[in-house]
């Protein structure tokens, strides 16, 4: 896939997701066969007054690249004057998020509801093309609700307007993140504009990744929820793009591994008190099902302090690599 003059090959992106997708476990994921990743959203309006978490969400390491920085509003010209902003921080792409659907988005007419007003999603979008040489993305829903899906014509819309990919989110706002994307709209999305589309709802597993690229037709997939503590999802769907197989499920000492480097980046960082606070969503997600992750999690969870963290995580690795060992 080609968005603009970027090769995103294998065709495996990494969604944006609040609260989770920061610049550790981005890293992670390029690490672990992510060809490309976007920041969580970030709103235009906080970007314009200079807000420290603003900037500090689109902090981002030279390894994440391709990298590109979601922005939400919706006021053209708030969004242009954040695009200037955030492009002179050197990102690779900017995308425009019309699909979020929690509510203190949606009342100021931003995310989804740019869904309801197609006029409005044009000018927005139009506004950040014009402000940045950079390629500009479009990540959009189904539609408002069930009586009014329009991707497929906002995505004729954009694919006219120059954008160079649109990521579909095929659930309405309405559903929020209840039931299952709807992947049949996908294909008709693909056929009502000529630029990348890119998948995204429901990729928990590397067949997954396989069956929506074959059974939709679209030129990417990106993945959200199945990435968390599970950055080899990108890997092992690639390979099994590449040659048919599936690797195996990685083993307890890799997901101990994996933790381990997950504290050290996240407390790079964000430093020691919130790295370790907020590594612990992503321990819980890495280190479950086996015996004694329920414990071990529990541990965790409550421990204060990054060196005994590593320290509890190495001594679980030891033992396993020892129980290994033992066991042949
Ligand atoms: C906790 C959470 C946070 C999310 N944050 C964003 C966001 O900041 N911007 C965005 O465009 N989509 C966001 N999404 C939507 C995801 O990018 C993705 O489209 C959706 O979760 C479906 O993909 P998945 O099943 O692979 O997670 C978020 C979803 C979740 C569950």
């Amino acid at each position: 896939m080609l968005i603009r003059d970027i090769s995103v090959d294998p065709p495996l992106v990494l969604a944006p997701l609040a609260g989770l997708t920061d610049s550790a476990m981005r890293r992670l994921c390029r690490r672990n066969g992510a060809s490309m990743v976007w920041t969580e959203m970030v709103s235009a309006e906080g970007a314009i007054r200079n807000s420290w978490k603003t900037f500090e969400l689109l902090a981002f390491h030279e390894e994440e690249r391709p990298i590109a920085f979601q922005l939400f509003g919706s006021r053209p010209e708030s969004m242009a004057e954040a695009t200037r902003r955030a492009a002179a921080l050197k990102p690779d792409a900017i995308d425009v998020n019309a699909g979020c659907p929690v509510k203190k988005v949606v009342k100021s007419t931003s995310g989804a509801a740019l869904m309801k007003d197609l006029e409005l999603l044009r000018d927005v979008v139009q506004a950040v093309i014009e402000s940045t040489t950079l390629p500009v993305t479009v990540k959009i829903r189904s539609g408002w609700d069930e009586c009014s899906i329009n991707a497929p014509e906002a995505a004729g819309m954009l694919g006219e307007l120059g954008v160079a990919a649109i990521t579909v989110h095929p659930r309405t706002r309405s559903q929020g993140f209840k039931g299952v994307s709807d992947w049949s709209l996908l294909p008709e999305v693909k056929r009502s504009c000529s630029v990348p589309v890119i998948g995204s709802g429901d990729v928990k597993t590397p067949e997954d990744a396989l069956r929506m690229l074959e059974e939709t037709g679209v030129d990417g997939v990106m993945i959200g929820r199945g990435a968390v503590g599970n950055p080899w999802l990108f890997s092992r769907a690639a390979a099994l793009i590449a040659t048919g197989k599936v690797p195996p499920e990685p083993t307890l000492a890799e997901r101990l591994r994996l933790a381990i480097e997950h504290l050290g980046l996240i407390v790079e960082a964000k430093g020691e008190h919130r790295g370790v606070m907020e590594m612990r969503k992503h321990i819980v997600a890495t280190l479950k099902g086996f015996p004694g992750a329920v414990e071990l999690r529990r541990e965790l969870v409550i421990m204060e302090g990054s060196e005994n963290v590593r320290a509890r995580l190495e001594r679980a690795l030891a033992e396993e690599v020892r129980c290994d060992d033992s066991n042949g």
